[in-house]
This record gives C-alpha cells, sequence and structure tokens, in this order.
C-alpha cells in the first residue's frame, strides 16, 4: 500500500522552479498539466471514477458519484516558487485515506470523492480559488475568462488549448449541488500548531482577505537627459506606497498587508517607467476592517502619486468575506480527533469559498518550520501518516 510521503516523491521533480527555488505549477501550464494527469492515474490505479468538471475542477469517485457526498481535496497548483505541501498535501492524503479505506472494505453509505480545485493560487490569473469560485457562481465566467496572465493570454485561451470549452465555464449546480460535506486537508501555514505542539488541528475560520491593483501612471522617459525636476516617475510614489502600508497595518490589530509583486512598464534599467503595478495582499480579522485598510492605504496613494505628478488607478481583483467553517461539524470533528487543537488561519482556500453553501471543515497538519508560500515550507513523514489516518477517520465518520 502506497503512503501520502510516496505519493509526494512521486510528484517531487514536478515543476521544480530553477530560477526561484521551490515549486512554480500553474494553471494549464506544463507541470501542472503533468500534475493533472498524475492525479488522474493515481486515482484510476486506486479503482476510483475520475473525471473533469465544467470548470476544470478534477473528480475522482470512490464508488457512484451522486447527492450528499462527503467531499475532500485540495489543490495541485502553487505560487510561484511555493512550497511542496501546500494543496499537494490535501490531495495525496486524501488518496492514501481512500485507500486505507478500501483496504478495510469500507462501504459508504454516502457518496465520498476528491476534488482537485484549479487555479486555487491565482498564481497565473491573479484571481485565486477560480475553480471553486467559478463552480459556486461567485465569479461571473465572463469575467474570468477575460483573465490575463503575464504574457498576455486570456484564460478563455490557455482553456481551450487545453482541451477545455470555455463555454461550459460557470456556476455548476449540478456538480456543486452533489456536496454534502467538504473537508480540505491542509498544511499549516503559520506556527500555531508549533505553539500547540499537536501534530492535526481543526479549523475554525479564514479571516477576510483581497488583492488590489494599485497601477500608478507618469511619463515614460530617458535616464541620462531628463533632469530630476522634470520627471513624473511612477515608481517613487509606487515605493512609498511600500513603506506605507506598512505603516498603516501596523496600526490594526492582527492586520496582514503585503506587497509582493511589483512591475514597472517597460521595466528597463535606463527607463524611467510610465506605469508601475503593485499589488497589495489584505487581510484583517476584524469585520469589515480588511477594507477600511484598503481605503487609508488608498487615500495615502493618492497623495504620494500627486506629490509626483502621477495618477493611480485601484482595482480590487478579488474578496473573500471572512469564513467561518460550521461549528457542529468542526467540534465533532475535534472530539473525533481525541480533542485535537482548533485554528483560525490567516490562509485563503477553496473550502473558505465553499463555506457559505455547503457544512466545511478543514484539517491542518503541522508545519515545523512555520514558513508557507516558499520552498522552506514543511511537513515531517509521521505527521502526513498521521493527517491521512486522521482525515480517513473524519470520512468513516460522515460517510459511514
Ligand atoms: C493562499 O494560499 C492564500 O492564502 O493566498
Ligand atoms: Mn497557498
Ligand atoms: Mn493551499
Amino acid at each position: 500500500m502506497s503512503s501520502a510521503n510516496q505519493l509526494l516523491a512521486e510528484i517531487c521533480g514536478v515543476g521544480t522552479d530553477p530560477v526561484r527555488g521551490g515549486y512554480s505549477r500553474h494553471l494549464f501550464a506544463p507541470a501542472e498539466r503533468e500534475l493533472r494527469e498524475w492525479f488522474t492515474a493515481a486515482a484510476r490505479a486506486r479503482g476510483l471514477r475520475v473525471d473533469t468538471d465544467r470548470n476544470a475542477n478534477l473528480w475522482a469517485w470512490f464508488g457512484a458519484p451522486g447527492a450528499d457526498a462527503v467531499v475532500t481535496g485540495s489543490h495541485l497548483d502553487s505560487v510561484p516558487g511555493g512550497g511542496a505541501y501546500d494543496g499537494p498535501l490535501g490531495v495525496v492524503c486524501a488518496l492514501a485515506a481512500f485507500e486505507l479505506l478500501r483496504a478495510e472494505g469500507f462501504s459508504p453509505r454516502r457518496p465520498l470523492a476528491i476534488v482537485v480545485f484549479a487555479e486555487e493560487e491565482g498564481g497565473r490569473f491573479g484571481v485565486p480559488c477560480l475553480g471553486s469560485r467559478l463552480s459556486t457562481g461567485t465569479l461571473a465566467p465572463e469575467r474570468a475568462l477575460a483573465l490575463r496572465d503575464t504574457d498576455g493570454v486570456t484564460l478563455a485561451e490557455v482553456a481551450r488549448a487545453a482541451g477545455h470549452d470555455p463555454a461550459w465555464f460557470g456556476r455548476d449546480v449540478e456538480t456543486m449541488g452533489r456536496i454534502g460535506a467538504f473537508v480540505e486537508l491542509h498544511v499549516e501555514q503559520g506556527k500555531g500548531l508549533i505553539h500547540r505542539d499537536a501534530p492535526i488541528a481543526v479549523g475554525s475560520g479564514i479571516i477576510a482577505h483581497g488583492r488590489w491593483r494599485f497601477s500608478f501612471t507618469g511619463q515614460g522617459n530617458h535616464a541620462g537627459t531628463t533632469l530630476l525636476r522634470d520627471r513624473c516617475d511612477p515608481m517613487l510614489p509606487a515605493a512609498e506606497l511600500v513603506t506605507a502600508v506598512r505603516r498603516l497595518a501596523a496600526t490594526v490589530p492582527q492586520a496582514r498587508a503585503t506587497v509582493g509583486r511589483l512591475v514597472p512598464v517597460p521595466g528597463g534599467t535606463n527607463v524611467i517607467a510610465a506605469r508601475v503595478d503593485l499589488w497589495l495582499d489584505a487581510r484583517v480579522p476584524a469585520p469589515g476592517s480588511t477594507r477600511a485598510l484598503v481605503a487609508e492605504i488608498t487615500e495615502r496613494a493618492e497623495a504620494v502619486a500627486e506629490q509626483e505628478g502621477c495618477t493611480v488607478e485601484v482595482r480590487e481583483e478579488s474578496y473573500e468575506g471572512a469564513a467561518d467553517f460550521d461549528p457542529a461539524l468542526r467540534d465533532r470533528l475535534a472530539g473525533l480527533l481525541g480533542d485535537a487543537p482548533i485554528l483560525a488561519t490567516g490562509a485563503g482556500h477553496d473550502a473558505a469559498v465553499l463555506a457559505p453553501f455547503v457544512p466545511t471543515a478543514m484539517l491542518f497538519v503541522r508545519n515545523p518550520s512555520g514558513i508557507s508560500h516558499a520552498p522552506e515550507e514543511y511537513a515531517e513523514p509521521d505527521d502526513i501518516d498521521h493527517g491521512t489516518t486522521a482525515l480517513a477517520r473524519v470520512l468513516r465518520e460522515l460517510a459511514g
């Protein structure tokens, strides 16, 4: 019998990033397509029935598909230069848990499935949880299909090239309607389980979070001939905003605000940029506070743009309100897992998208590095095995 650790080893060479380190596995790029094929083969080898839904999410069914299903799973795409566990851990533990159930002759009373959601990280098209948002109808297909990657190619174009008909993308009442409960297992992405000295936790909720693009526009010009007083250089307000984001967020309890991506256009060493795009990721636990912080940051962006004779345009690219996982399910799973600790998280997940629609829960596996979205993300093999047995227990309880 193969363990989740062995399954992870099978994909450890797929999508390694020689430039950034870690993994870059982006929607419909060769590495991600290879992982889709790997998942399909691994699931079929375990006797699961695999299909792809209208929004390019993969499904593997333990028996016949049907209503009121207990669904687990996660994603296989990554952030640029990400770790090996964020996403794949939930998929390999699901496959290994299904194998355990199969081996013991488990006969579920409810349908049982693994889902692999598409583009959870938004690493290629900028909007996270594309597969689950499209399927639940929380993102309009017209908007999603028009999204462009950094090469200017639309989602519609890459989907078509990968064999998915964009005309089918959109709310999928039939597929989503089958989910009776959703349980996502995920590597813990902070230090919550290190502090609690436990291998597994049950999730309580996810804080509100979103992504905003700030485009500062000035005048592109020659770096050697344009005197400083004659410049409208959008790099200056962009730089000011980066430090203002930290300063403003530091005044709000528990706020997280990040500029992790900044792109000067056209981007030449001897060229004053014509435009600088920067992306803000903001997350604040107190209700209503995430957008309030962004409003303050926007005010500051307008002020610093004006000082340099530039303009700024702000666009909300995605927003996910706070998710509170089903309290009855949360407590039931924590009890089942020997009073496992209960943990809230600042990381986003497809589980947050599904939570308003179906009873949803999350299991977290300890990450001794406390680091995620970076190559140092880690989970001990023993803890991964704990994750598999915990998930199998949960599935047995919910579907048995
Ligand atoms: C996804 O992992 C996110 O939290 O952005
Ligand atoms: Mn992630
Ligand atoms: Mn993830």
